[in-house]
């Protein structure tokens, strides 16, 4: 099988101009009146050639587009790679992070050996260097990473690794970038390593397999460790949330649970974040089966508890000095003599009744055992992540995440983290009115609403199992993967959730 594609990164500092690379690549604003400084001097070097470019208008700079300038002897770089980064007043950090990512992607695509990075460059000193730093490592691994591990190998295969880094004339900027670089490597990395796992079909990834994985992640790590409980111990924990969606499948449930504790002294005074993630290797709908069309993406229905496995891995890796529990419960939701059935009672972990009005509403059934189990382990604080419903999807589409919460502070804080690492969220409500809707009048809850504000309501179911605890809530149904690939990102899952959950728990680390 093939390894992903291995991303070498560092700091170099060379003048733009004597940079030897394959792949030189400089940001450029749509609304910029003149060249910045660096794409001025490697114009007047490359006689003129980037401003023919421009004033031809065959590259505007808009985000998400590029354009190449061959070198000449004037320059150390074969290519110079001009890279939109849209309109100056609109730039965020994500900016960078998405030029890096074009760049990272188009060098793969050509199959270039060393990609030069001074995207940084046309910001001037409007974002700090560290924090450009750590983007632009991330959008590296964003942009270069494949899919292919079970594509035989081709005459026109990719190449095995790409080695960048991230240049400037000035050693003071590059001790800057550089500061960001190793947090930057960590994310990146994880990330990649979640679209791995997500992309990943039902027949190479089910829960067991998962366990296993999980229980690998933790010895990489004196930090971590892993507990798993099986069918068995679902059982004899009550966990019937868990057992009623798995119980289709020969491939049976599994409920892992990743500790990771910080080194040194026990940070006693810092909150337990408890981090759930709904990890259904293969959701078909069960009895209620869903319709053929595009039934293979649920595959992806794992994403949030992997979104959960990468972040745990980032977090080791960073040591961040908060105490952080992964909740995973995984399930296959098939039908089959076994399966749970519309109109069954289920009694979940909390001891609360569930009346199962539809097989497919299966992520809630899963969850909230989790959110139990997060609850019961004193977790201050509760975050789950989910692919949970098609509702999200059609409410949000697929730029941005839906988050909802009981806990204004902590709504902030995940909002706060968007901003920070480019995976957007969008608030919405789950309140009463929603609440109200999952009453049954036969068990405790039902596990669906009415036919409006789908997303709504299965927070609003949620929310009923963390008791007292502060709790967030991100539906994932729409961004979790790319349809199609674009300039940033390669097709299939995305690993969204990591950049985000890692970025919150450095911001409450601090
Ligand atoms: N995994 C799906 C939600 C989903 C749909 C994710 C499309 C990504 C893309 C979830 O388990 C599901 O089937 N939800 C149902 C709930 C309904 C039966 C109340 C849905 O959204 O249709
Ligand atoms: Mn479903
Ligand atoms: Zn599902």
């Amino acid at each position: 099988m093939k390894e992903i594609i291995k991303v070498e990164l560092k700091t170099r500092k060379v003048d733009f101009d004597k940079c030897k690379t394959d792949l030189l690549a400089v940001g450029h604003f749509r609304d910029a009146k003149r060249l910045d400084k660096i794409s001025g001097v490697l114009n007047s070097k490359l006689d003129g050639a980037i401003e023919r470019l421009i004033k031809l208008g065959d590259f505007e700079g808009k985000e998400g587009t590029s354009a190449i300038v061959y070198g000449n002897e004037q320059i150390g770089a074969k290519r110079v790679l001009l890279v939109g980064l849209g309109e100056k007043k609109k730039a965020t950090l994500d900016t960078v992070r998405k030029a890096a990512a074009n760049a990272a992607n188009k060098a793969v695509a050509m199959k270039i050996e060393t990609l030069s990075l001074a995207l940084h460059s046309a910001f001037g000193g409007r974002f700090n260097l560290e924090a450009m730093g750590r983007a632009m490592a991330e959008g590296t691994y964003f942009g270069s990473y494949r899919y292919d591990e079970f594509v035989t190998e081709s005459e026109n295969g990719r190449l095995d690794s790409l080695k960048c880094e991230l240049i400037d004339s000035d050693l003071a900027k590059t001790k800057k970038l550089n500061k960001g670089l190793s947090g930057g490597i960590i994310i990146g990395k994880a990330q990649s390593y979640a679209r791995t796992l997500a992309n990943r079909p039902g027949n190479i990834i089910n829960p067991a397999k998962l366990a296993t994985i999980a229980k690998e992640l933790a010895r990489s790590s004196k930090n971590l460790s892993c507990t798993v409980f099986d069918e068995k111990q679902l059982a004899a924990k009550g966990m019937g949330g868990v057992l009623a969606v798995g119980s289709g499948s020969e491939n049976k449930p599994r409920f892992i649970v990743l500790k990771y504790s910080p080194p040194g002294k026990a940070v006693s005074s810092k909150p337990a974040v408890g981090l759930v993630g709904k990890a259904i290797t293969f959701d078909s709908g069960g009895i209620n089966i869903k319709s053929s069309a595009k039934m293979d993406e649920m595959k992806l229905d794992k994403s949030g508890g992997i979104a959960v496995l990468g972040t745990m891995k980032a977090v080791a890796e960073l040591k961040l000095p908060v105490n952080v529990f992964g909740i995973i419960p995984a399930a296959e939701n098939l039908p089959s003599g076994t399966s749970y059935r519309p109109g069954d009672i289920i009694t979940t972990f909390s001891s609360k009744t569930v009346e199962v009005q539809n097989t497919d509403a299966e992520g809630r059934m899963i969850l909230c055992d989790g959110l139990s189990y997060a609850e019961k382990q004193n977790c201050d604080i509760i975050i789950d992540i989910a692919t949970l419903t098609g509702a999200c999807r059609i409410a949000l589409g697929k730029y941005m995440a839906a988050l909802m919460g009981n806990d204004e502070k902590l709504i902030k804080q995940l909002q706060r983290a968007a901003e920070d690492s480019g995976e957007k969220v969008w608030a919405m409500p789950s309140g009463d009115e929603y609440a109200e809707e999952m009453k049954s009048k036969i068990a405790d809850l039902k596990n669906v609403g009415s036919k409006w504000g789908g997303a709504c309501t299965a927070a609003a179911f949620l929310r009923q199992f963390v008791g007292e605890k502060k709790w967030a809530h991100l539906d994932i149904a729409g961004v979790e993967m790319f349809e199609k690939a674009t300039e940033f990102a390669a097709q299939g899952a995305s690993g969204f959730g990591v950049r985000l959950l890692t970025t919150y728990l450095m911001n409450v680390g601090r």
